[in-house]
C-alpha cells in the first residue's frame, strides 16, 4: 500500500529539487522505431516499439494491432477536440511511469486496474532472473516504491531519450467501475484501517449530519454517497490532489502528452496484456497473471451503488471524470439519470 503522504513529499522535493521542464516534442505518427536501437545494449533483435511500428507482420498479431491502432487514433482525437491548451511535463508529473530498460518498455500504472499484476510482471522483467514468476511475488512488494524504477527519477535528456524509444502503455478501465471498485476495496474493507483514518474520518466529519463519535473516530464506515460528496467538493481537490486509487487516469498518466503506442483495456486484459507482452518478445517466458477473479465487469456493479446517488451528484460526478470517458471510449452510462 502507498502511503499518499510519502508521495506528496517525494512529489514536494521533486518540484524543490529540480525544477526542470521537459521539453517533449514527439511526432505521433513515426516514433523513432525505425533506426537501430542505439539504447539496448546487446541485443539485436527489435525493441518492442518497432515490432509495433514496422511489425514483422506476424499474421496473428495484425488483428490485435489494428484495434490498437484504433483506440490510438480516438485517444488523439479525443485530445485533440477535449484539451485546449499544451502544458509542458515536469519530471514529477512522471511518477506513475515505470520503466524497462532492459525491454525498453514504459508503463503508467491506474491503481483499480490489474496494476499489481503490471507491476510484479514488470519487477520479473527487470529482476535479471531474480525473479521467475510473477505470481511469487507479494502483493504488497510490488507496491514497495524503489523496487522499480520510475521515469520521474532520470535526468531530463534521460527521460526524453526513453520517451522517444520505448513501447508506452497503459491499461485503463470505465471509469466509474474503477471508482466502484476503488470505494468498495478502501471503504468497506476492516482492514484498510489506514484509509479509514486518513480519508474517511474527514469524510464522516464533512458529510455526515449526525455522526456517531466511533464513525468519527475510525472513518470506518464511509458510505457511497458520502464518498460521492466528497469527490465533488470542490474544497477536496482545492486541499491536496485525490488519492490515486480515484485520481483520474487523465491526471495520473497524462495520455494527452504522453502518446501512448498502447491502450490496454481491463475489460480485454487477458488478449491485451498479451499483445503487450508479444510486443515486448517475452511472450513465450511469461504469462500475465489473470488470477482466477473475472475481470469481465458485469455492468452491474456500478448501476447498484449508483441507484443511491441523486441526478444532481451523478450529474457532478460525471463530469468529474468526464475526460476518462472521452479519451478512452467509454459511452455514459445507461443508469445514470443526467438527462
Ligand atoms: C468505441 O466504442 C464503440 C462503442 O462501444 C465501438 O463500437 C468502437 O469500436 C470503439 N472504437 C474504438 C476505436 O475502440
Amino acid at each position: 500500500m502507498r502511503m499518499p503522504r510519502g508521495g506528496r513529499l517525494f512529489l514536494a522535493t521533486c518540484l524543490g529539487s529540480l525544477f526542470v521542464l521537459v521539453l517533449y516534442f514527439q511526432s505521433i505518427t513515426k516514433p523513432e522505431a525505425a533506426g537501430k536501437m542505439s539504447s539496448s545494449p546487446g541485443k539485436s533483435r527489435r525493441s518492442p516499439l518497432q515490432t509495433l511500428y514496422n511489425g514483422d507482420q506476424q499474421l496473428d498479431l495484425l488483428s490485435a494491432q489494428r484495434s490498437l491502432q484504433g483506440r490510438r487514433e480516438l485517444l488523439e482525437q479525443a485530445c485533440l477536440s477535449h484539451t485546449k491548451k499544451r502544458r509542458v511535463l515536469s519530471p514529477p508529473d512522471l511518477k506513475h511511469l515505470i520503466v524497462d530498460d532492459k525491454h525498453g518498455l514504459i508503463y503508467c500504472y491506474v491503481p483499480k486496474v490489474a496494476c499489481t499484476n503490471w507491476k510484479r510482471v514488470l519487477m520479473v522483467l527487470t529482476s535479471d532472473g531474480r525473479y521467475t514468476d510473477p505470481l511469487a511475488i507479494p502483493a504488497n512488494e510490488a507496491h514497495v516504491a524503489g523496487n522499480l524504477r520510475t521515469l520521474s527519477e532520470f535526468s531530463v535528456p534521460e527521460i526524453n531519450r526513453r520517451l522517444r524509444s520505448y513501447l508506452k502503455f497503459i491499461f485503463v478501465r470505465e471509469p466509474f467501475e474503477r471508482l466502484v471498485s476503488a470505494y468498495r476495496n478502501k471503504f468497506t474493507r476492516s482492514y484498510n484501517t489506514a484509509f479509514h483514518k486518513r480519508y474517511g474520518t474527514k469524510i464522516i466529519r464533512r458529510h455526515r449530519a449526525d455522526p456517531e463519535p466511533e464513525s468519527l473516530k475510525r472513518g470506518h464506515d464511509v458510505t457511497f454517497p458520502e464518498f460521492v460528496q466528497y469527490l465533488v467538493d470542490p474544497r477536496t481537490q482545492r486541499e491536496e490532489p485525490f488519492n490515486e486509487h480515484w485520481e483520474r487516469v487523465h491526471s495520473l498518466c497524462h495520455p494527452c502528452l504522453i502518446h501512448y503506442d498502447v491502450v490496454g483495456k481491463y475489460e480485454t486484459l487477458e488478449p491485451d496484456a498479451r499483445a503487450v507482452l508479444r510486443l515486448a518478445g517475452v511472450e513465450g517466458a511469461l504469462q500475465f497473471p489473470t488470477s482466477g477473479k473475472s475481470t469481465r465487469t458485469d455492468g452491474d456493479m456500478a448501476a447498484r451503488y449508483f441507484k443511491h446517488i441523486s441526478p444532481f451528484y451523478q450529474k457532478r460526478l460525471f463530469n468529474l471524470y468526464r475526460m476518462d470517458f472521452l479519451l478512452f471510449n467509454y459511452s455514459t452510462p445507461e443508469y445514470l439519470r443526467t438527462r
